[in-house]
């Protein structure tokens, strides 16, 4: 499918026909046993979400609303969406030892999402990271990372048009920050660029998609379907939220890690940033933007836990994926695709 739709937009086949293949292979696509996990409905979702935002290079910008792709887009979704609901409602009957609130107060779900993300003493993938790490490791965190990083805030920015008030006021002052309040060299997209360069990497944007498993381009997916529809505004504030409230701790680590190695400022500046900046974040995402939100339109808060939720499944499936392999003593890069990514 995603072979089809690559075919079609980059002017290989004549559109009618490319069309017909893509619905035609979109239709099989969506019975894969977990969308999660499909590495050709996740390319497929994120090459047509990325119409969205940069565009896709020799692709015709009008393709971004062309009604057929659309409907293709949304045979997707709706697969793509069901897989995650599922996951979250496990995750959240799990935890809670109870079938999650159909309509939670907005108390509930502030002590809920300070609960899930309570630092765990369990080592994860920030503990090996700062502690074992080659810097081969690190390359191929960038290289996963890079997918959202080098557009990092702008899935999130999308929902801000469909918010009022208190709750518009907090995203967008988190997100200034996410652009640099006003410094376009401390835009946390470039940071990050920064960073991929002093490791060796190649820091244009979606330079690496090819090697990127398809559990990672889920969360970034995930976060762009959020974005793109107002009916998920709430799970865009969720999502945010326990975004910011599980970053200083994993940051801070990273960050170690890099000096462990001997990498120095240029390497470390976008981590250490991002442990000044997002012990802020958390503060207002959590108490402005959701308190806020859930006060407005009290009907948004189960999907505020969901977006919230699904920000941390889809993280714990990455990481586990990045660990696991590290730990068996391979790439975690895609195999078809892996190219050397070390530094020359
Ligand atoms: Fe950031
Ligand atoms: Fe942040």
């Amino acid at each position: 499918m995603s072979a089809s739709l690559i075919e079609l937009l980059t002017g290989r086949v004549e559109a009618q026909t490319g069309l017909l293949a893509v619905r035609e292979h979109a239709a099989e696509a969506v019975t894969v046993a977990d969308p999660v996990h499909a590495e050709d409905v996740q390319l497929a979702l994120t090459l047509l979400y990325e119409l969205h935002y940069r565009g896709v290079e020799g692709v015709d910008d009008r393709w971004e609303w062309d009604p057929d792709l659309l409907g293709v887009r949304a045979g997707l979704e709706e697969v793509f969406e069901r897989a995650v609901r599922e996951r979250v409602h496990t995750m959240l009957t799990e935890f809670t030892g109870a079938a999650p609130e159909t309509r939670p107060t907005g108390e509930q779900v502030a002590q809920t999402l300070l609960a899930l993300t309570a630092p765990t003493s369990a080592p994860g993938l920030s503990t090996y990271l700062a502690r074992q790490a080659t810097a081969d490791q690190y390359r191929e965190l960038l290289v996963t990372r890079s997918i959202y990083h080098l557009k990092e805030a702008d899935p999130h920015t999308f929902a801000l048009p469909r918010l009022t008030g208190a709750p518009k006021a907090a995203m967008v002052e988190v997100q200034s920050d996410e652009y640099g309040g006003g410094r376009p060299d401390w835009i946390h997209a470039d940071l990050f660029a920064r960073t991929m360069r002093a490791l060796g990497l190649d820091a244009r944007y979606g330079h690496y998609l090819d090697q990127v498993p398809a559990v990672i381009l889920a969360g970034v997916n995930a976060m762009s379907l959020f974005g793109l529809h107002r009916r998920l505004r709430g799970a865009v504030a969720g999502h945010l939220a326990a975004f910011e409230m599980t970053s200083t701790t994993p940051n801070r680590r990273y960050a170690q890690g890099l000096r462990r190695l001997g990498f120095g400022e240029a390497a470390t500046l976008y981590f250490d940033e991002h442990v000044e900046a997002d012990a802020v974040h958390e503060q207002i995402a959590l108490r402005e933007l959701v308190g806020a939100l859930i006060e407005q339109q009290p009907e948004l808060a189960a999907d505020v836990l969901f977006g919230a939720a699904t920000a941390l499944v889809l993280d714990e499936e990455a990481s586990g994926h990045l660990l696991s392999n590290w730990k068996a003593g391979r790439s975690a890069l895609r195999e078809q695709a892996r190219v050397k990514v070390s530094a020359a």
